[in-house]
């Protein structure tokens, strides 16, 4: 060992009063912590994806990476117990007349424990077989106590003709009764951070936006989303959804990999009131961001207007009107064969058009500059 082998990072004094100290040798990114009078130097890059750990924060004497909670021994870089043999390289510190100086050469090296991938994560194959068409209700309601949904029920509808006429395997996702959470932005730390399969749905096995992720991705051809009009916009679930979506179009952004490939999308949109254009804008260009085709004629919707407050007359309306549901029906058919058309070409290869991913990488700018 050199002397040129330690290097000096500053005074003691200076970091005794942090926990954690990101600091920076030469291109190397180091976790320099402080903790009963110990100091520990650990590398500032996480096993994960790269979070920076020096920017984290001391649970004990481990360091815990600001992205999703991994931890890691903040003098032996080793991970928390039970996982000791996922590891980043610790170095050696000492501290000599009141300044910290570390060795450069890592003490000890990294070692990645193999996790097993989420079952999200396998690789998107269709299964050969003829096209299916998932529903998404994003009424809310209480799943013990059901009401008459007017958008569920025209939903059920168009789900009912898929498979009885169209001879299409179906599936009825309610967002109601499903537990999960809100995103929690872990794009706004880094668009890094944001990880296809989701964040949040790998680290909590409770979360049940796994059903949904597992419809989109890797199961249907169709998604007929069907919503409420609430103040003018689609349903609060639907938005709570679409938040967690933006694992999905992130894939895009920062991967150039589009994970919805050939699947096509259309809507039911019912209120008691109005702006059911305003909804269905919304709804369009959420969809055709992450990917999705859309049918001539992409969606059904009801409504009585801004005046209409007999909801009873507008549960009726929807129950008693058969050119709706005929409506319903026939949304349902040019979905199916927009998918049928698509999956018997070449289009939706899933490579981005010349100039698509530039488009997406300008959003991804701006959404930066938002968050
Ligand atoms: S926990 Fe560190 S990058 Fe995910």
């Amino acid at each position: 060992m050199t002397d040129t082998d330690w290097q000096d990072v500053g005074a003691a004094a200076d970091f005794e009063s942090r926990p954690v100290t990101e600091i920076t040798l030469g291109r190397t990114k180091l976790a320099l912590s402080h903790r009963n009078g110990v100091f520990g130097v650990i590398s500032g890059v996480c096993n994960h994806v790269g979070g920076p750990l020096g920017q984290g924060k001391l649970d004990g004497n481990y360091v815990v990476c600001p992205w999703h909670n991994w931890k890691f021994h903040r003098v032996t870089g080793l991970g928390e117990p039970g996982s000791e043999d996922d590891a980043v390289p610790s170095y050696k510190v000492k501290v000599k007349s009141g300044r910290v100086l570390v060795r450069m050469t890592p003490a000890t090296p990294r070692k990645h424990k193999p996790h097993a991938p989420h079952p999200l994560a396998r690789p998107i194959r269709r299964k050969s077989g003829p096209v299916r068409v998932v529903g998404i209700s994003a009424t809310a309601q209480d799943p013990a106590n059901p009401r008459y949904s007017t958008s569920e029920a025209l939903l059920e509808v168009a789900l009912a003709h898929a498979r009885k006429k169209l001879k299409c395997p179906t599936k009825l996702i309610k967002l109601a009764e499903l537990k999960f959470r809100a995103c929690e932005g872990y794009y706004s730390k880094s668009a890094q951070a944001c990880t296809w399969p989701c964040s949040i749905t790998q680290m909590d096995n409770t979360d049940e936006l796994t059903e949904v992720y597992e419809a989109l991705v890797h199961w249907a051809d169709v998604v007929l989303l069907a919503t409420p009009i609430r103040w003018g916009q689609a349903g609060s679930l639907y938005f709570r959804m679409a938040e967690r979506l933006n694992c999905v179009q992130n894939q895009i952004t920062l991967k150039d990999r589009v994970l919805l490939n050939k699947k096509v999308v259309s809507f039911i949109i019912t209120g008691g009131q109005d702006n059911i254009q305003g909804v269905a804008g919304q709804l369009l260009g959420f969809f055709s961001e992450l990917g999705f085709y859309l049918p001539q004629f992409p969606f059904v919707a009801h409504s009585r207007g801004w005046t209409a407050e007999d909801m009873e007359q507008n549960v009726a309306a929807v129950q008693q009107s058969e050119e709706l549901r005929e409506g319903t029906r026939a949304l349902v058919e040019r979905a199916v064969e927009t998918a049928r058309t698509l999956l018997k070409g070449n289009c939706g290869s899933g490579k981005l058009a010349r100039g698509g991913r530039k488009a997406q990488r300008l959003e991804v700018e701006q959404k930066k500059g938002q968050s």
